[in-house]
């Protein structure tokens, strides 16, 4: 079942979105060589509870951590640990944060000192075939008109789109209907209507698409061992157009 939101239940989104923004403007300069993930996962944890706030993920289907933390060809649901990220490696840092019982999710893909060329330009493609995505986010228009226009981008600049994790509504938890592959089908699947709100963050590879499950049982990695970046806004369907909650705003 779609749920859709009040007008009072998306202003309360957007002020956990809000304070999601501001945690990824925060890890921009505290992510460099040298520091690991979980001193990243420590640091949100402290930021969320100063603000009254806390890590949904946490306790999520028996994860364990506040935030996800996915280093280079880790696709998503990377654990926090305690090895050191090094100059040139970009890792992706997920997370949903709960204010006042109202949730927003977002992941961002950053880089630790200076990356490459190819790192950069993955990165890059990746957040604008979010966006692309995110403009067709409007009612009237169907599901599969987000997922084309992020894989016809996507492709159409040499990447893979992974099809095993998905974008989704989200609301009372963080998984619910309706979910959004990041491919598809101009005019196909459900109609989106004014007051869904959803999560589209695609995950791109340099390689191939597909992915395998590591031991732990969370953690996705590419095939062939090639990076993978992703970018994920909390974004309300509202009769103006997408309204996202969790943008950053420079
Ligand atoms: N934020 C993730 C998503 O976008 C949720 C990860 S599942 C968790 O769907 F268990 F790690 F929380
Ligand atoms: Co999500």
């Amino acid at each position: 079942m779609i749920k859709r939101k009040s007008k009072r239940e998306i202003e309360l989104m957007q002020e956990a979105g809000k304070l999601l923004a501001n945690v990824h403007k925060e890890l921009r300069s505290f992510i460099k060589p040298g520091v690991t993930t979980m001193e990243i996962e420590n640091f949100v944890e402290k930021y969320l509870a100063e603000r009254g706030a806390t890590g949904e993920q946490k306790g999520y289907q028996g994860y364990e951590f506040t935030t996800c933390a996915s280093i280079n060809d880790e696709i998503c649901h990377g654990f926090p640990r305690d090895e050191k990220l090094q100059e040139g490696d970009i890792v992706t840092i997920d997370m949903v944060v709960n204010l006042n019982g109202a949730l927003a999710d977002s992941a961002w893909t950053h880089t630790v000192g200076e990356v490459s060329d190819e790192a950069q330009r993955l990165m890059d493609v990746t957040k604008t075939s979010l966006y692309k995505g995110i403009e067709q986010a409007k009612p009237g228009n169907r599901i599969g008109d987000i997922g084309h226009a992020i894989q016809s981008y996507a492709e159409g600049e040499g990447y893979a789109v992974v099809r095993d994790f998905t974008g989704h509504g989200i609301g009372e938890s963080i998984h619910e209907d309706p979910y959004i592959p990041h491919f598809g089908a101009p005019g196909k699947g459900a109609r989106l209507k004014e007051g869904m709100v959803i999560t589209i963050e695609p995950m791109l590879n340099v390689g191939q698409w597909g992915s395998r499950m590591d031991e732990n049982n969370w953690t996705a990695r590419t095939i062939d061992g090639s990076l993978s970046a992703q970018y994920e806004h909390t974004v309300a369907i509202t009769k103006d157009g997408p309204v996202i909650l969790t943008e950053q705003e420079d």
